[in-house]
């Protein structure tokens, strides 16, 4: 049982720099996070607070001239952050899946969606052609496509946006992944939707065991599907724990912002951005605690030292006022 209980991804004090002509841009700073077996982690934070760039991190995906300048990704136990490109397109799709905002951008417009879906298939597992498609119209069935025998033959153009955001989930789901990252799924759906996909994300995660990292600025979805939140501000981690806790009692001042700009629990709002002032630029941020311009609450060590990540309950939040500190 310990060993299942491993986390599927770790990722240790994850730095993402941009050299630039004149300077160095740090786009990820001191990222730590895991998530285990069949968990959710939703990430939130401003735009601009790097969540993609953190997902684009841990598949190998970022643009040139992007690199990770330190830390470490485990997946399975195996270090992944070090590995060539011919390595890291292995895993993805076999080991990660990605899911994106727009499902147009996944599938191929020329190709049916059974054609797609065996192709990954048959690309990451060893499976004859009526093996896979088998395997594909199970998993069309799995994510809620009725009559898949049908479907497997049509084009995406054929399907509702709802519809395609499912066959996305089910080509992420092809060869069985232990973590799919999906980067604001739902953002590009009518709201009708957006609660049933998620809802079937969260059920399959279950099911499947799967590891979610799940990148969205919708709370609602958060409270929702999410087991645990990682908040993100300025290229770091404010604050990370079980969504009861952070949601009913966050201890970072700028999660207790966010929480404050939602109108209600469960209510769906498009951004995040209504706490005073806005998020420093990358290559202007603050000494010390990169929040410290907007914070009510800052003392002078907010401008002198960095917090770092300390216990606030079952979470954890970097900020100084933390276990009956000053700041
Ligand atoms: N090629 C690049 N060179 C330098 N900086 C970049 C590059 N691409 C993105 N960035 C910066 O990285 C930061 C993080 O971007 P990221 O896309 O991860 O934000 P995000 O949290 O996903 O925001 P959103 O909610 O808008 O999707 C941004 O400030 C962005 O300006
Ligand atoms: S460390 Fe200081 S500035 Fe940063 S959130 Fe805490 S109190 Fe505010
Ligand atoms: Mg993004």
């Amino acid at each position: 049982m310990a060993e299942i209980e491993k986390p599927v991804l770790e990722v240790h004090n994850l730095r993402v720099e941009f050299p630039g002509r004149r300077a160095v841009a740090t786009v990820l700073s001191d990222i730590s996070l895991s998530i285990r077996p069949g968990e959710i982690l939703g990430v939130v934070g401003e735009s601009g607070a790097g969540k993609s760039m953190t997902g684009l991190a841990i598949q190998g995906l970022l643009e040139q001239p992007g690199r990770i300048a330190e830390g470490e990704i485990w997946l399975a136990g195996r270090r992944i952050d070090n590995l060539d490109d011919r390595s890291m397109e292995k895993i993805r799709g076999r080991e990660i899946g990605a899911i994106f905002q727009d499902p147009l951008t996944s599938l191929n417009p020329l190709f049916t969606v059974g054609a797609q879906l065996t192709e990954t298939i048959r690309q990451h597992l060893t499976l004859k052609k009526g093996e896979a498609r088998a395997r594909a119209i199970s998993l069309l069935n799995d994510v809620g496509i009725p009559s898949p025998e049908e479907r497997f033959d049509q084009y995406p153009h054929q399907f509702s946006g709802g519809m395609r955001q499912r066959v996305v989930i089910a080509l992420a789901l092809a060869a069985s992944p232990r973590l799919i990252i999906a980067d604001e799924p739902t953002t590009a759906l009518d709201v009708s939707i957006q609660a049933q996909i998620t809802s079937l994300l969260r059920r399959l995660c279950k099911e499947k065991q799967t590891a979610v990292m799940l990148v969205t600025h919708d709370m609602g979805v958060i409270a929702e599907t999410a087991d645990r939140i990682a908040v993100m501000y300025a290229g770091r981690l404010v604050e990370i724990g079980p969504v009861d806790q952070v949601l009913s009692a966050p201890t970072h001042p700028y999660t207790r912002g966010l929480m404050a700009s939602i109108p209600a629990l469960g209510a769906r709002v498009q951004r995040l951005n209504q706490i005073d002032g806005s998020m420093p630029r990358l290559d202007a941020i603050p000494a010390g605690c990169a929040f410290n311009p907007r914070c009510n609450e800052a003392g002078p060590r907010c401008t002198r030292e960095r917090p770092v990540l300390l216990a606030a309950g079952a979470a954890a939040s970097a900020c100084w006022l933390n276990a009956g500190g000053t700041a």
